[in-house]
């Protein structure tokens, strides 16, 4: 059976304050409303098309980056005249011919689950009726459109706060603005809205009344966990949803077998992997599609993106590295960044202050303290000494440099790229490199020792410093 969906996202937001479109503000790491598109798109709705306003362009850009056009539909909402009026902007990006049900939700509700949609859509489909919506039951149910029901207890209506009466405020169950509304149904009923209330705005939930003149069905489903159907319409809300999705996170993977010397300082991304007895200490940052192999360390401050650790890896304190691959065994840090296209193969060592970029470094190298390797490739057992750097960029482009199998590379060793040194090459300290050295070599680049024999006392008599009779030195 067909199924289509409808994301309404066109509004500013205004209790954000914000210059930008509440749906962009993200969580969890990304926009909101690709959160609530990722959501319905899993449940196989196609199109999901989304209503766009404010910000349309920068809405479209973010969601089009990370779902394909083929599920994706935008559909330009200007100006905004309420929910009723997006929904009739929507259809235009549904096919004609559609003859399914269409579920129509909000991109500022992040946290509702795809398996309670799926629930929701069951009981639409078992229930025979032409629209269905869900409600909750709120202890304090605010401004939210109160749902009215008859005598025998079936839906009469949805009343919004403003246009209610003193009894149908004091009603519990409220309209979350998610439906399942039959398309042909949709269709009709959307040209019959008119915008008579305190809005003076086109109201989707006013479908329930058209629905039940026509003697159609109508299904309030009351979902139990009223927490996935929060909203957000503020920086507060914003906080404490992220909050919430933090602390659950961290909960399903101590569940799964990771510690954490503090979940309250951890943020862990719901699309990273963290294997069991993995050690997580505070003030970590663990984002994107990281993967992290069993028993791997991570003491404390780090930030990583998109990186995959292997086992039994110790990060140390002040760990940074985005889109780099971590081998197996290796320990690194404290104080390093690997950027992007930094791959070590296993049982590396990168230590203090080591930066490196695009670099390929093999099973058993180090590079222990302050050195820069960017567009390396380097051989295995290899010991890069303090202070080396690859010389890649020439102020235009960036050039390679290539090290073997167990060099030593002496420290203060700089290789001005391109360049390639083989394999079993002794590099002593201090050398420049800007030829090819050949495997087993020696390479230097020494400038002569010269020695002046008495020259620093001479060098003082010249600033008059001499010394006194205890033979102290100074200018008082
Ligand atoms: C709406 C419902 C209310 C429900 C509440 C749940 C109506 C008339 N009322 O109220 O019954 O309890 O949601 O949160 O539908 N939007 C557009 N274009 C518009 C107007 C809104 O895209 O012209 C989008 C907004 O960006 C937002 C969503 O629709 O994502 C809901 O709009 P909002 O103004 O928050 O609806 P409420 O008045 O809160
Ligand atoms: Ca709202």
């Amino acid at each position: 059976m067909s199924f289509a969906a409808i994301v309404l996202a066109a509004g500013q937001g205004t209790r954000m304050r914000s210059a930008r479109a509440k749906v962009l503000h993200e969580i969890g790491g990304e926009p909101m409303i690709a959160r609530a598109v990722r959501t319905i798109a899993s449940l196989g709705a196609v199109p999901v098309v989304v209503v766009v306003g404010h910000q349309a362009r920068e809405v479209e850009t973010a969601l089009s980056a990370r779902f394909g056009r083929d599920q994706l539909a935008f559909a330009l909402q200007e100006p905004q005249r309420g929910t009723g009026d997006a929904a009739r902007v929507a259809l235009a990006a549904i096919p004609e011919g559609f003859a399914g049900d269409v579920l129509i939700t909000y991109g500022d509700m992040p946290t509702v689950s795809a398996a309670t949609l799926d629930k929701f859509r069951a009981a639409h489909r078992k229930s025979g009726a032409k629209l269905s919506f869900i409600s909750i039951k709120l202890a304090d149910p605010k401004a939210y459109g109160r749902v009215v029901r008859d005598d025998n207890g079936g839906v009469a209506g949805i009343v919004e706060y403003r246009d209610a009466n003193e009894v149908e405020r004091a009603i519990n169950e409220i309209n979350t603005g998610f439906y399942l509304v039959d398309a042909a149904f949709l269709r009709a009923a959307l040209g019959e809205l008119k915008p008579n209330n305190a809005q003076n705005e086109y109201y989707l939930t006013d479908l329930v009344a058209i629905a039940r003149r026509q003697g159609l069905g109508v299904a309030a489903w009351i979902a139990n966990d009223p927490a996935e159907f929060v909203g957000i319409n503020s920086r507060m809300e914003l906080a404490e949803m992220e909050a919430t999705i933090r602390e659950s996170t961290c909960r399903k993977l101590m569940d799964a077998g990771v510690t954490f010397i503090d979940p309250a300082s951890a943020f862990i991304s719901e699309e990273a992997e963290i294997a069991p007895d993995c050690t997580i200490g505070p003030n970590v940052q663990i984002l994107g599609r990281t993967k992290i192999a069993s028993g791997a360390t991570i003491e404390g401050t780090a930030w990583l993106k998109n990186v995959t650790i292997g086992k039994g890896t110790l990060l140390k304190l002040g760990v940074r590295a985005e889109d780099a691959v971590i081998g197996d065994e290796c320990e690194i840090g404290p104080f390093a960044n690997l950027r992007a296209g930094t791959y070590l193969e296993g049982h590396n060592r990168i230590g203090n202050f080591v930066e490196t970029k695009k670099a390929r470094i093999g099973r058993g190298t180090k590079a222990s303290h302050l050195s820069y390797l960017g567009d390396a490739t380097i051989g295995r057992d290899t010991n890069v000494g303090c202070g080396v750097i690859t010389v890649n960029y020439d102020g235009y482009e960036k050039h390679h440099t290539e090290i073997g199998d167990r060099c030593m590379v002496g420290c203060d060793t700089q290789l001005i790229a391109p360049v390639k040194v083989g394999s079993d090459v002794y590099v002593a300290s201090g050398t420049t490199i800007m030829r090819e050295v050949s495997d087993g070599a020696l390479v230097m680049s020494h400038h002569p020792q010269r020695e002046k024999a008495g020259w620093m006392a001479t060098w003082r008599e010249r600033h008059g410093d001499s010394p006194d009779d205890n033979g102290k030195r100074g200018r008082e």
